[in-house]
């Protein structure tokens, strides 16, 4: 069902497109997808991802949008047109603007003829943990239980999948089945820094519970040479490196 053979997502979280076309070039062919996220997207705009793709990359544009429905669907509209390949709303915002992020981006696809990019929900960040959730927050229960329930609620309002800890992989693979895209950050080569990631895995054990897609950043951009950073991660999951 992914429109990604390769697993290993890069996240280029760099401040202008010619540090990420430079990392896109030399990681291009060991990467499913390349990651623009925040710090690159507001620094450089969408000709950031304009110029990936022109570079045939596939690009996940992870802004986690999180407003109100109509503006959201406004959002998802113009990601559509930008050629995004996935895109992430917060499942905080609920069911109507998941929804309508979904629809909307189903039926720009639809009028310009394009593939419809795979609209996916934030759960708990993996910078989370239990007394951050619990006492900072106010939810009441575990992380394990609010990340199944807002998974199901994705799946409901007929998002592709979602954005979770490598935790919670297992849980949510039950919940809402084989299908379900899992694309999981906070995924922690062993031996590498976790730096402020709290619910790491390794790639192996990620891949072998049913991660879709794994994210990584740091472990391999800020690796002395990122393509044996990241081709030492397709090795360990089993992929020729
Ligand atoms: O450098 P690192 O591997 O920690 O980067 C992880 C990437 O995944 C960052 O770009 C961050 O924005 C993203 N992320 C995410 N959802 C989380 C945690 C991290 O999209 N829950």
């Amino acid at each position: 069902m992914s429109l990604i053979k390769n697993p290993l997502i890069v996240a280029l979280d760099v401040d202008t497109v010619d540090e990420a076309e430079a990392l896109a070039g030399a990681l291009a062919p060991y990467t499913g997808a390349l990651k623009v996220g925040m710090q690159l997207f507001n620094s450089a705009g969408p000709e950031a991802v304009r110029r990936l793709i022109e570079k045939k990359a596939s690009v996940f544009v992870d802004l986690k949008l999180h407003d109100i429905p109509n503006t959201v669907a406004g959002a998802a509209r113009a990601l559509t047109r930008l050629g995004a390949a996935i895109f992430n709303v917060h499942a905080a915002g609920g069911r109507a603007m998941m929804q309508e992020a979904a629809n909307a981006a189903r039926d720009e696809a639809g009028k310009s003829g394009i593939k419809p990019p795979q609209v996916i929900a934030v759960t708990v960040l993996t910078s989370i943990d239990e007394v951050i959730f619990s006492q900072e927050l106010g939810f009441h229960g575990s992380i394990e239980d609010r990340v199944v329930a807002w998974a199901r609620l994705a799946q409901e309002a007929g998002l592709d999948g979602v954005v979770a800890s490598p935790k919670e992989i297992s849980a949510i693979r039950k919940a809402c089945g084989k299908d379900f895209v899992i694309i999981t950050p906070g995924v922690r080569p062993a031996g590498a820094a976790a730096n402020d990631q709290k619910r790491t895995m390794t790639p192996y054990e990620a891949v072998n519970l049913g991660a879709s897609y794994l994210v990584v950043g740091r472990p391999v951009t800020a690796a002395q040479d990122p393509v044996e950073a990241a081709r030492a991660i397709l090795k360990e999951i089993g992929l020729p490196g």
